[in-house]
């Protein structure tokens, strides 16, 4: 199919970063998969099935319509009659994809050419919808489960969210408990799953330990029992040396989070909570402090004036704050490491992780650090650990999914939907939208 020639330029930018101009030199801001890194080498083909293969059991249906990204700062477009994807492996389910949950990445890596597979490709991370196809692995799900899944493997299209049925493994899932819908948890998977890595991975924090809810992963346990050579190179510092074993976060540590608001930035202060840990969100309070309090934090400081909020978190944690996460970006993440930076010869080093950018310049006795969000994808016992106890926290209404805004159109509607994403018209609650009406 050719590419359509009509380029896409954003409109009015508010909050988010401007779209280069076409040809540009300026560099983009990279956010996703992980901060401060070139696009990899792409090499990904849509293993596209033919209609004849996708007649097993019930399920019968010859094609779906998708969108697909041709080139840089295009738009998504809308396309019928394309095959379903084949299961590749007896892990992989098919999911039929009810609601699609909307990300900042799904407009910024066309916006800045950044993170993008071989094209065309199909975006989308989050989803939530129903089993049509069951895993050829003994499994937890079985035709007709409503689960949301989560896609952090962009190279690979069969498993994106904007399509009628996406592939998904099923230590990459989490089934739905009667008490959440498919349009509540469409939204909170991508965030779940960065929070946890960050927290879990990058500062060693065990879910095992958790104050009253259920038993979750120890995740850092868990990946450093996997042979190095299973994994991704581009993860094994985070993985396996990112953290000394007597340095990990435990239950009665303060812990920062900068932009304690974002989506990601809720589901880690739940989830530092829950492990024990004292939370600092560092927020617009007059907007969000009402819901932080709710998700448990314990001291809320305004974001509207930097120097004095890293003042403050100074003192409220006498200087010896060993935990960060930062979910802004490289001007914020900076100033946290501000206020890590050891001033009384701590002997322990303090722990930044930057969501989507870090500083360029070392701080005194911080170690910096991104979420090896792969390890999500390639260690199926992460995946499955994770997926596992997050139906766990939402059925025991341990963990708030996000506050949303439904978008109409479907497939259709997702372009509009995100340009409300790019100019900044919505901040606060996720865009979900329904693929039927
Ligand atoms: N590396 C990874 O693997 C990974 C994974 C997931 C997400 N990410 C990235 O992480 C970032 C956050 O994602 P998200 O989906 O959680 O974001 P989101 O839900 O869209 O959150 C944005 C929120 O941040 C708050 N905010 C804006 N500017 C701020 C500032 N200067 N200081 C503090 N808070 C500020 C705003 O709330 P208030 O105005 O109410 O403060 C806004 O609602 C994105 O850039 C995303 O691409 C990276």
């Amino acid at each position: 199919m050719a590419a359509p020639a009509q380029v896409y330029i954003a409109q009015s930018v508010l909050t988010p970063p401007e779209t280069p101009p076409i040809g540009s030199e300026r560099k983009p801001i990279h956010n996703w998969p992980e901060p401060e890194t070139e696009p990899e080498e792409v090499y990904f083909e849509i293993p596209w099935t033919s209609s004849s293969q996708e007649t097993d059991g019930n399920f019968n249906v010859p094609h779906q319509d998708v969108l697909l990204l041709h080139g840089p700062k295009q738009k998504y477009e809308h396309t019928k009659k394309q095959p379903i994807p084949v299961l590749e492996n007896e892990r992989e389910m098919l999911v039929e994809v009810e609601v699609v949950g909307l990300n900042p990445i799904d407009w910024k890596a066309p916006d800045f050419g950044f993170g993008l597979p071989d094209l065309p490709c199909i975006s989308g991370r989050d989803l939530a919808g129903k089993v049509v196809r069951s895993p050829r692995a003994k499994s937890r799900f079985d035709v007709g489960d409503s689960v949301m899944a989560i896609s952090t493997d962009y190279r690979d299209s069969r498993k994106s969210a904007y399509q009628q049925f996406a592939a998904v493994s099923d230590f990459n899932a989490c089934r739905l408990p009667h008490n959440i819908s498919a349009q509540e948890a469409a939204p909170l998977g991508v965030a779940f799953v960065a929070a946890a890595l960050a927290l879990g991975i990058c500062i060693g924090m065990d879910f095992l330990v958790t104050s009253g809810g259920p038993r979750g992963p120890d995740l850092l346990r868990i990946v450093q029992s996997i042979s190095r050579d299973s994994l991704p190179k581009d993860i094994h510092q985070e993985c396996f040396d990112g953290i000394n074993k007597n340095e990990r976060a435990k239950a009665g540590d303060w812990i920062a989070i900068w932009g304690g608001s974002s989506a990601t930035g809720c589901c880690a202060v739940q989830l530092a909570k829950l492990a024990g840990l004292k939370v600092v969100a560092v927020i617009d309070v007059a907007r969000s402090g009402e819901r932080m309090l709710r998700h448990g934090a314990d001291l809320l400081v305004d974001r509207l004036d930097e120097e004095r909020a890293i003042s403050i978190v100074k003192g409220i944690t006498k200087g010896k704050l060993r935990f960060g996460l930062d979910t802004i970006g490289k001007p914020t993440a900076i100033r946290l490491a501000q206020g890590m930076q050891s001033e009384s010869g701590v002997d322990s080093k303090a722990h930044l992780v930057g969501l989507t950018g870090l500083p360029k310049e070392p701080t005194n006795g911080v170690v910096y650090h991104s979420v090896p969000i792969k390890a999500f994808h390639e260690a199926p016992d992460v995946g499955e650990g994770l997926m596992i106890w997050l139906e766990k926290l939402l059925e025991n209404g341990l963990l708030a999914t996000p506050d949303i805004e439904v978008a109409d159109g479907g497939l259709e509607g997702i372009n509009a939907a995100l340009d409300r994403l790019r100019n900044g018209s919505v901040n606060g609650p996720r865009i979900v939208v329904p693929l039927r009406s």
